[in-house]
């Protein structure tokens, strides 16, 4: 049953029960309703409602929200809740539909320390059982629109210091049950309360701050139009409107894109749990190479509890590499996240050495060397000398062939690639590189440690680049050839700020470096490439004038005092390039830069799917996400693939096919996908 009724003299104990978090779905609601009916048929005096086991309820059942919803809805049942003598004793996290069903009682008692909040806005959508309009009733217009636009979590604590709990009680169903009939006489349902009091300025300053955290999302802007609304409208109208554009936002592109990365995100964490062999516990670690990348996993790894041991190459390097750990310790002792105490501890905790002569016998070892082929493979034979034959080796390489690195060392089935970002204790995303020979147990420990490090780790198999910097070659590319053609990156920088990504990809490879990317390119010997378009701007730029990005104070971009402004010579480099080749150049608008830079992320896509060195498409929808700026909001450009619709892409690339036939080609799988009439998604489903 997922809801009890529990009779007790005057009084009615409801007690929500779908384990595990006590999510709201149809089923809930029917038994609410027929709690409800029993109650009144009772002539109770009181009711008292709480969540089985150790949560009061976690929010509505996203699984629901594709399908038009079914009554009872919950705003009608929270309507007639409001009209009885009820408290909420809220036993554990109240999310969502669970804070709305807690907001409609007359009381609410929690539980210390228990979390509550109504995230709606984080999937595309507002509260729609009365969050907007009843919660400003209770706590004013200002906090209201603070909670409900950001959608974070708050405690019981600062629920009681704003108002929005009455009392905390270790055991809020006996305090609800004792509390004198007198203190629940007096309280008047929210209907009955005055309406807050209008404040403009709050409003605005909400509306400004979600402008900048959620740039281009509706649904923080409509939940604050609703909260300024409280103030002017009864509540049953007020009701009434909140209800309307949830349904709106929910039936909506964005809300439906969030619902997705909630579901890739979920289906990401299952993974971890479906090896047949357990994680191994790993509690030693080496990192190889202490720089930008090296120095940042040392220290994620020690964070949670590994004892780290950083290898360099020489007296200086060491050097340079403690100076790199000391800077990480530094800024969380500014940023307030550890204290100066602890801050030195963690420093003198990683031994940085020089050489593998007195390693510990470490359980895993991560390379984060140059990015050299050799280098890595001298790298991982003294590993393998070095320690026990079971220790996991792992190499951070960005491109290179992982089992070429691997070649040679006993037992290959403990290698794989671990593809951290940069700063690597910061980004969410991992890549988990499974070469031929790794084996399950391997990869169960990598996805282990992954979750340890609270890391979306996504698998993927070998080629150029994985998922994410193989679907930015792609994108480059495509980039470039815009710039050939008549395009100038600025405003392809702009037209893909326009489409939500976090920068441009020219300003990204200005603060990564032109110098990383043209490397990549020589090794690749792209200018003699077949079958692939060469377009010499990005090399040039380093050749001709050794503008390399930040690093330089020049690359696409000028960096000086103020707003970067588009480099000295740079447009002059382009059209020199466009005259050569024989184009003559022709305008570019936003929407036809946007539109041909995210074909070609989702052309590059399908061809990794294909060749199943992505599992699923919601994977490499993760990947962009929380590697490369992709807005969260359009879901990541499998995704968009799918809102697009498949056919219609298919016709857009072969029309760019017959212009640019080495730039473009259909994907057999997209061909396939499109004449079958099946979706992405539907792909994604059948996988599992
Ligand atoms: P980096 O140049 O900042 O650091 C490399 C470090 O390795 C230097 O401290 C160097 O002294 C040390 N080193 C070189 N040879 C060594 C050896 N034989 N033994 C011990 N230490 C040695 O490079 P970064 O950026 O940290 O990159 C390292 C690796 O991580 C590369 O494979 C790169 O492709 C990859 N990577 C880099 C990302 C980035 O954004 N920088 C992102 C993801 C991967």
């Amino acid at each position: 049953m997922p809801v009890h009724t529990l009779f007790q003299g005057s009084l009615c104990l409801i007690t929500l029960d779908t384990p595990p978090v006590n999510v709201i779905g149809l089923e809930t609601r029917v038994g609410l309703v027929e709690a409800l009916d029993a109650a009144d048929a009772a002539g109770v005096q009181r009711i008292v409602i709480t969540g089985a086991g150790s949560a009061f309820a976690a929010g509505s059942d996203t699984r629901e929200f594709d399908s038009p919803p079914l009554a009872p809805h919950l705003p009608d049942i929270l309507n007639r809740l409001e009209r009885l003598p009820s408290i909420a004793a809220i036993n554990g996290v109240a999310l969502g539909g669970g804070l709305e069903i807690a907001l409609a009682c007359r009381m609410r008692i929690a539980a210390p320390g228990v979390a509550l909040g109504l995230p709606e806005v984080t999937l595309g959508v507002v509260p729609g059982a009365g969050g907007t309009q009843r919660l400003p009733r209770l706590v004013g217009i200002a906090s209201a629109a603070a909670l409900i636009s950001e959608g974070r979590r708050f405690t019981a604590e600062e629920a009681l210091r704003m108002g929005i709990v009455d009392a905390i009680d270790a055991d809020p169903v006996a305090a609800a049950k004792a509390l004198p009939e007198a203190a629940l006489a007096d309280v008047l349902p929210a209907s009955a309360r005055p309406a807050p009091v209008a404040d403009p300025e709050a409003i605005a300053a909400a509306r400004a701050r979600a402008g900048k955290r959620a740039k281009g999302q509706f649904a923080p802007q409509v939940a604050l139009d609703l909260v300024a609304a409280s103030a002017e409208l009864p509540l049953p109208e007020g009701l009434a409107r909140e209800r309307a554009q949830f349904l709106n936002l929910r039936r909506g592109p964005q809300a439906r894109a969030l619902r997705h990365v909630f579901f890739a995100e979920r289906a990401a964490l299952a993974r971890a749990k479906r090896f047949s062999v357990p994680p191994r516990d790993l509690k030693t670690a080496v990192v190889v190479g202490g720089g930008t990348m090296g120095a940042g996993i040392a220290y994620a790894l020690d964070g949670i509890g590994l004892a780290v041991t950083l290898v360099e190459t020489g007296t200086e390097a060491a050097a340079r590499a403690e100076a790199n750990l000391g800077k990480l310790f530094d800024d969380a002792v500014k940023r307030g996240k550890a204290s100066p105490e602890a801050s030195a501890q963690g420093k003198a905790r990683i031994a940085v050495v020089t050489g593998y002569d007195a390693l510990p016998a470490a359980d895993i070892a991560i390379e984060a060397v140059f990015e050299d082929l050799a280098v890595k493979r001298e790298v991982f034979a003294a590993l393998d000398a070095a320690l026990p034959e079971t220790a996991i080796l792992a190499t951070n390489t960005s491109y290179l062939d992982v089992n070429e690195i691997f070649a040679g060392t006993r037992a290959p089935e403990r290698c794989l690639g671990l593809h951290f970002f940069s700063p690597a204790h910061v980004m969410k995303l991992l890549e988990i590189i499974r070469a031929g020979t790794t084996s399950d147990e391997t990869l169960a420990s990598a996805f282990g440690l992954a979750a340890k490090l609270r890391k979306i780790a996504v698998e993927a198999g070998v080629c150029d680049g994985f998922i994410g910097n193989r679907i930015l070659t792609r994108y480059r590319q495509i980039c470039d050839v815009m710039l050939i053609e008549g395009a100038l990156p600025w405003q392809v920088d702009a037209a893909m700020l326009g489409f939500g990504m976090a920068m441009g990809p020219y300003a990204v490879q200005d603060l990564s470096g032109l110098d990383i990317a043209y490397a990549n390119r020589q090794r690749k010997n792209l200018r003699n490439a077949q079958g692939l378009r060469y377009i010499p701007v990005a090399d040039r730029m380093v050749e001709d004038l050794g503008r390399l990005g930040h690093k330089t104070g020049a690359g696409w971009y000028d960096y000086g005092e103020g707003a970067p402004t588009p480099g000295a010579g740079v447009q002059a480099l382009i059209e020199a390039a466009s005259r050569e080749a024989g184009i003559t150049r022709r305008a570019f608008d936003a929407e036809e830069i946007r539109q041909r830079a995210l074909t070609a992320m989702i052309d590059e896509g399908l061809r990794i799917l294909d060749e199943g060195i992505a599992r699923r498409a919601a994977d490499i929808d993760l990947v962009l996400l929380h590697g490369y700026g992709f807005p969260r909001w359009r879901g990541g450009p499998m995704c968009e693939a799918d809102r697009i619709g498949l056919p219609v892409l298919r016709d857009r690339i072969a029309t760019y096919a017959k212009a640019d036939p080495l730039s473009w080609s259909v994907p057999p799988l997209l061909q396939r996908l499109a004449e079958e009439g099946r979706s992405l998604a539907d792909l994604d489903h059948e996988g599992g």
